[in-house]
Formats: C-alpha cells, structure tokens, sequence
C-alpha cells in the first residue's frame, strides 16, 4: 500500500501520530532496541504458536486492533476485518464507530470478536449499546477505550482540513445526542466500575501505560489490560508499549490477560511481546493498510506472512510453542536496561 494508491488525506490520516510524532516514532525505535538471541540444537521441527484469549481460539497471539474509520479504508469496514480474521483464525476489533451497524454485523458473525467502545453517550446510552452488541452473538469481549478523553492534535490532518469523525458513517451512533456532550472526558474509575459490575461479557481496558492504571483496571473488574499509546496519535512523548510492558505485566500478575499494541509490524515484535508477558499483539495501522491494499483477502495474505515471520523466530530462538517464550530469548539493548531486572 502506498500513499498514491489511498490518496495523501487518507495516507497521513492511517500513517500519522499526534504533534511531533515522537510517540509514533519510538513505538518503533523501542521496539528495535530489544535483542533477540538465537539458540540452537533444539527440536523445533513443529512450532506452534496457537492460544486463545477468553475462549477466542488464536492460530497466532495477534488481534485487529478496532479501526473506527476503517470504512474510509474498505467499503466493506468491520465486515472485512471479522471476515479476514475468520478466515485466518484470529479475533477482530470492532469499534462502535465503524460501519456496519452492530446487527448487520450480528447477521454474519457468530461470538469471535472483540466489541470496542467509546463512551459517548450516559449511563443509559452505554448499556444499551452494550446489550446491542451482546445481542448481535458477534463478540466475546468488550473492549473499552479510555485513552481517548480529548482527542489529540494530528497535524497532518490538520494541515490537510481532513476530520475522520465528519468524514465516517457511524450506523451505531445513528440514534440520540451522541458525540456532542464530551462524555469521554468524564468518565471515571467508578463508573468502569459499574461498567464491569453489570457486564457479561469479560471487560477488557485498552489505553493503560502504566502499572499504577492497569491494577486499577483490574481492581475495577477489568478481565484485560491493553498496554496501547493509541499508535502514536494521542498523548505525544507518551512511553511506547513495549517498554511499560514488563512493569505493567509485573503490576497485574498472571490471572489477567494483556494484550499489548502500538508500533507492531512483524513477527518478530510479536515474539517480544510474547517474552514480556502479552498474551496478544493487536495490529492497527497494519490492518488498516492491508484492508485498504487487498481487501480481506490481503488481510489474510499480511496473516500469513507475519506468521511465517513469527515461526520462524521461534524456531530461532529455540521455542516450539509459545509457552516455551520468555524473557530468556531476548536481551537488553541500551534503552531497556532500567526495567531488565524486574520480573512478572
Ligand atoms: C485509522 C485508525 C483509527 C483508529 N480507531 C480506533 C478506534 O475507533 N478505537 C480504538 O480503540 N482505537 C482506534 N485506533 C487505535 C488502534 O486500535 C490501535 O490502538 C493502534 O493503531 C495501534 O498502533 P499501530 O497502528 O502502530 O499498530 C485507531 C487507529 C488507527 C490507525
């Protein structure tokens, strides 16, 4: 996918970061600061790196990250990422704010996918959109985003007159005040509380970068941490995921899940996610440029690609499976030595 083929709008849009991009860029600089040691004469003639996530059977540790754009990307939306990851084996994000509408959506996807929602209405508005996408047997987790309560300053977007929120259709936002009362910004730990108090299904918190939210997230309900800086696009000189993981994995312990974004492209990041405590990786803008590339069929096509890349680095390092993945096939670099000696 090049930027002639999106047009230079939609390009900066899925590309780009929030001020100077510092966030944007370290995602990728910290991810590359971490080794990977290879290690030998060990039976890796099958690798396996299948597992699952609250029932979702995962033929690799990765997700869709939810796209609320991602119409503006495929004409299809959130109906082409549930489709690819079907026809994968993996679980999709959903944002509320994508197309189609959660019960077309419900017509066509039984109980695989991730429900992820934006506060935007009260109380009542998010129960009922809650139980909209309970009824619609597309999900088996809700994925509520909290890093998000002012939208950031993207200058290309800026500089290009371009706003995603006018330009998407958003079928689940049709009906009520929606989007005007700033209740992003007012939403607190008590009301995730309730939230996670009357959910049935397993909460999962996605925009936590530090170990003091993620055990508040667990204290809350949570089921999930999702270490995410919203690839680069909101808090600018945030940290990059991966360099809170290890604190945030020692913060939560065991019993909670943590899926990680941000910055990840390859198989060999996933693998480093995985050392570090990540039970999966979600793609964002990788998902975002492969839909729009190749339309489903392309999203399965980067699948597989990155899992050969992932196969391949467990062979390497000496892991059949991922359970086998720790902290010992990786070695630190100069820009992680501060949290080498913790451990989870
Ligand atoms: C175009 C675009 C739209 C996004 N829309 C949403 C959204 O609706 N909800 C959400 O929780 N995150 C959204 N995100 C953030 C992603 O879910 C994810 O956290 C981020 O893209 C991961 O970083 P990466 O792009 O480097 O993989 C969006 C990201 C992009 C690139």
């Amino acid at each position: 996918m090049a930027e002639h083929e999106l047009g230079p709008k939609l390009w900066n849009y899925l590309t780009g970061g929030s001020d100077t991009e510092t966030t944007l860029r370290r995602n990728r600089a910290a991810l590359d600061e971490i080794m990977l040691v290879p290690r030998v004469l060990r039976d890796v003639s099958r690798v396996d790196a299948s597992s699952s996530l609250f029932g979702l059977d995962l033929r690799i540790p990765v997700i869709l990250a939810p796209i609320g754009s991602i119409g503006l990307l495929n004409p299809d939306g959130a109906a082409a990422s549930c489709r690819a990851a079907e026809a994968f084996g993996i679980a999709a994000g959903v944002s509320v704010m994508a197309k189609p509408s959660l019960e077309e959506l419900g017509r066509s996807f039984k109980g695989k996918h991730i429900f992820q929602l934006y506060i935007e209405g009260d109380e009542e508005w998010v129960r009922d959109i809650v139980r909209r996408a309970a009824a619609s047997g597309s999900f088996g987790a809700l994925c509520v985003t909290v890093d998000t309560a002012h939208y950031s300053r993207r200058d290309r977007d800026l500089q290009a007159r371009f706003s995603p929120a006018e330009a998407i259709d958003r079928p689940n936002l049709a009906a009520g005040p929606v989007g005007k009362g700033g209740y992003r910004a007012t939403f607190t730990w008590d009301r995730l509380e309730r939230l996670c108090s009357w959910s049935e299904l397993p909460v999962i918190v996605k925009g936590i970068l530090t170990a003091e939210d993620a055990r508040s997230a667990v204290n809350a309900g949570a089921s999930a941490v999702y270490v995410s800086n919203h690839g680069g696009r909101q808090l600018d000189h945030a940290p990059s995921s991966i360099e809170m993981l290890p604190e945030i994995a020692g913060a939560v312990g065991t019993a909670t899940k943590i899926i990680v974004d941000s910055g990840f492209l390859r198989g060999t990041d996933i693998l480093k996610a995985v050392a570090l405590g990540a039970s999966a990786v979600g793609l964002g803008k990788l998902h975002g440029a492969a839909l729009a590339a190749g339309g489903w069929k392309g999203m399965v096509r980067a699948l597989e690609i990155l899992e050969a890349e992932l196969t391949i680095a467990m062979a390497l390092t000496g892991c059949p499976t991922l359970s086998q993945v720790s902290r010992d096939v990786l070695r630190p670099h100069r820009l992680v030595r501060a949290w080498w000696g913790q451990s989870r």
